[in-house]
């Protein structure tokens, strides 16, 4: 199964072709991802006409490079995948477009993919893991923790009540005057500072949920900076450090927390897996590594560039979707939102018997 995939949800304009054997991992044939940070970076953050624009202006040479590395035609493809939602309604739009539009051409099937199950089924792709396990998602848009039961089959076990974390970092940055996108920026300016310095709350910790709340903690932060201000550049590194480290403690709470919840409902997990651009933070991903350990489970983190939005996780979850029968309309429109929890998959299969209604019985909607 080889597959197409086309991400236009947010500031990266990316298309891969990945290839999806019966069992195992994946192969990537190629991965191009344009990011339009340049272009967002004189405004502090990503302003969505300015992505709509440069997603029209990228996406067909992105393609062409994508189509061209993996040494593919169209019509030797599969299917077409490309994410149609949640995200920025002009980029979703620009991608799935697209996509019909070569699915129609060269006569492949479509899979309108949701984004976040992308990111979900990314381990699959990697490290060819098996069912269920339970997922950690912290992105610039989402922070959740999820139990992947199956394509289609998500079952959220917890999520934040305001902030994203990728949002608290960028926001963290960009009150310290650090330039966007802020999580690598303090990530880098958090090496050399005190991470005990500042005494910042630790929100929801010990709550019996896995639910996460951030805006207290930036609000937090935001207090220190002032009081001290001006900040110098040992200062910076020091309120990154603590804000960083404040935030490993609540995601390692969090996710001992939604683990549990995890074992209860569904048995040991396969796995603890980590998607979103968040994963990338290296004290995050040794907190994981840790909680995992804790709990007798594997860790399981793609490679950075899989983490961040990319074409090939569109592709695998299309390849996924397609292996099980399924493929979406010509007419499927975009979802600016669109709950992991709303995905469909394929129909369950069930021993129980079919009720066909009495002779006249009336009908029902
Ligand atoms: O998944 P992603 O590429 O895009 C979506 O939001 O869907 O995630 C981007 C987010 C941004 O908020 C960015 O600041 C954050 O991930 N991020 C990081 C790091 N790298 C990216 N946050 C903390 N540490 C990092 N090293
Ligand atoms: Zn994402």
């Amino acid at each position: 199964m080889v597959v197409l995939g086309i991400e236009t949800t947010c500031d990266e304009t990316a298309a891969a072709v990945v290839e999806r054997p019966d069992l195992g991992r994946g192969k990537i044939l190629s991965n191009i991802v344009l990011s339009q940070i340049s272009e967002h970076a004189a405004f502090g953050g990503g302003v969505p006409e300015i992505a709509a624009r440069a997603h029209v202006e990228a996406l067909d040479l992105i393609i062409a490079r994508a189509m061209a590395e993996a040494g593919r035609s169209f019509k030797s493809l599969d299917g077409i995948a490309a994410a149609a939602g949640p995200g920025l309604i002009g980029g979703l739009i620009v991608g799935l477009t697209t996509a019909k539009a070569i699915a129609m051409v060269a006569e492949r099937p479509l899979v309108a993919v949701n984004h976040l199950e992308a990111h979900a089924l990314t381990a699959r792709l990697t490290d060819g893991i098996l069912f269920p396990y339970c997922l950690f998602l912290a992105s610039g848009g989402h922070t959740q923790i999820v139990a992947v039961r199956g394509v289609g089959d998500y079952v959220r076990l917890g999520t934040t009540v305001d902030d994203a974390i990728g949002e608290a970092f960028d926001k963290t940055a960009k009150l310290l005057g650090l330039t966007y996108p802020g999580g690598p920026q303090v990530e880098r300016e958090a090496l050399d500072g005190n991470p005990a310095r500042f005494a910042l709350p630790r929100p929801m910790l010990g709550k019996q949920n896995a639910d996460f709340s951030l805006s207290g903690l930036k609000t937090a932060l935001r207090l220190e900076a002032e009081k001290i201000a001006p900040v110098s550049a040992q200062d910076v590194r020091d309120l990154c450090a603590s804000f960083q480290q404040a935030v490993v403690d609540v995601v390692a709470d969090r996710l001992r927390s939604g683990l549990e919840m995890f074992r209860a409902r569904f048995g040991v997990p396969t796995a603890l897996v980590a998607a979103g651009g968040v994963a990338a933070n290296e004290a995050i991903r040794k907190v994981l590594q840790r909680v995992a350990f804790e709990v007798g489970t594997a860790l399981v983190v793609p490679p950075a560039e899989l983490c961040t939005d990319n074409g090939a996780m569109i592709a695998w979850a299309g390849a996924e979707r397609l292996a099980l029968g399924l493929r979406d309309p010509l007419d499927t429109a975009p979802l600016a939102r669109w709950p992991l929890a709303d995905v469909r998959g394929p129909p369950a299969e069930t021993d129980e018997p079919v009720l066909v209604p009495a002779l006249g019985a009336s009908k029902q909607a």
